[in-house]
């Protein structure tokens, strides 16, 4: 893999894994990701963030080195913003290469270390206001950023480029190739990687937005001319496109979310889904726009990508065995957990022999605060007064959309 010069002494070094296997074991990631990592160049050399042994991460960031004319033994100091293993899975192998490293991470991270790795030799603590001088007038400052992702992040900064090492923080699944920097993709690709980083926050970071937000507010004190996180795009045309595009996820914990609803569904035999039609064309009365995803046909990942930038939320499916639609729950269960709190919502649903799903879906939204109109729930077929029903409650779920703040 390449190494890409964002400044004279500064490269940007990545994989790019393309592997069935799912990010964090829970999601998938069709179009791959890049594991970001830097190389600084000064008197002394500096490696910032690692990779896991994972689709080939390691002989792609020692081919980025070795482009760079740096081999694994030259490098001085290893600095881990972020413990997580797709960061640093592959730190034993690479301490065997190069035994002499320096690792700088934050206190909790070198806790980290030595839980996952057994390292406790040649590590070191560093916080906030720390900075570590390599020579030729590069100087690595730490800060901490709690929670984004775990509690033992950091970022760093290098002053005289104005980079920002941010880490798991603006960045966004999808494989780069052979290009890393935002003025070198097109409009379609940047499309592409919005998404992407909206699915990557939903899945991987919302559960911190109010750590992200504090982390956003600490680094707008920098001169930041250049966004160099450990997944995805790296931003130095314009690094304020993806702070602000991070600062926008990070508000919809508090409102001045999309005016639009996503439609989550699941039916076994039609019914429900007949009746979801009417609820539809009530949204539509409204002109007001809507994502649809059926359950479990899809999976949750793209779910919440949608859910979380939506104001509104209609839950359409039936009673199963006295409780909810089963794929259903799990859905519920990851909303509270990534935190898709205070929405619009409706739900409606079909029940054959005895209804039951009222009840559990109550439970199981009560402590994400959202704002419910009246549910509607049938026995078997909707007839055409329960349509009628259903294309009203679909219109005032929509009118709530447009009225909120
Ligand atoms: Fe990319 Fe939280 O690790």
């Amino acid at each position: 893999m390449k190494a890409h010069k964002i400044s004279d002494r500064i490269y940007a070094l990545h994989a790019d894994v393309k592997t069935e296997d799912l990010f964090e074991g829970i999601w998938p990631i069709p179009d791959g990701v890049s594991l970001n990592s830097y190389l600084v160049r000064g008197d002394k050399i500096a490696l910032i963030d690692l990779v896991r042994d994972w689709g080939g991460a390691p002989a792609a960031l020692e081919a980025g080195l070795a482009e760079a004319g740096i081999a694994l033994a030259d490098v001085d100091y290893l600095v881990l913003n972020h413990l997580e293993p797709d960061h640093t899975g592959w730190l034993a192998d690479f301490r065997r290469r190069n035994p002499r490293v320096r690792i700088l991470a934050t206190a909790k991270g070198v806790e980290l270390v030595k839980n996952f790795y057994k390292v406790a030799e040649g590590i070191e603590a560093v916080k906030t206001g720390d900075s570590l001088d390599l020579g030729a007038g590069l100087v690595l400052s730490f800060i901490e950023a709690p929670n984004v992702h775990w509690p033992e992040t950091m970022v760093t900064f290098e002053p005289a480029s104005g980079t920002l090492f941010s880490c798991d923080a603006f960045g966004s699944f999808g494989m780069l190739g052979d290009r890393v920097f935002d003025d070198e993709f097109g409009p379609m690709e940047h499309r592409r990687f919005e998404a992407e980083s909206l699915r990557y926050y939903t899945n991987i970071i919302a559960s911190f937005g109010a750590f992200v937000k504090r982390a956003i507010d600490k680094i707008a004190e920098l001169d930041v001319r250049v966004v160099a996180p450990s997944h995805g795009i790296v931003w130095r045309k314009d690094p304020m496109a993806i702070i602000d595009r991070y600062r926008k996820y990070a508000s919809y914990l508090e409102g001045g979310r999309e005016k639009e609803v996503c439609v989550i569904w699941g039916s076994m035999y039609g019914n429900t889904e007949k009746g979801l039609e009417a609820a539809i064309r009530g949204l539509e009365d409204e002109g007001v726009p809507f994502t649809m995803h059926r359950v479990p046909n899809e999976d949750v990942s793209y779910i919440l990508a949608d859910a979380y930038k939506s104001e509104g939320i209609l839950v359409a499916m039936p009673t199963y065995e006295y409780k909810m639609f089963p794929p259903m729950a799990y859905v519920l269960d990851l909303m509270d957990r990534k935190h898709v709190w205070g929405r619009q919502a409706l739900r409606i649903g079909s029940w054959g022999w005895i209804g039951g799903a009222r009840k559990e879906y109550e439970e199981a939204i009560a402590p994400l605060k959202w704002q419910s109109v009246e549910s509607v729930e049938w026995a078997g077929a909707a007839d055409e007064a329960t349509l009628a029903h259903l294309r009203e409650r679909g219109a005032e779920l929509a009118r709530r959309v447009k009225a909120a703040s």
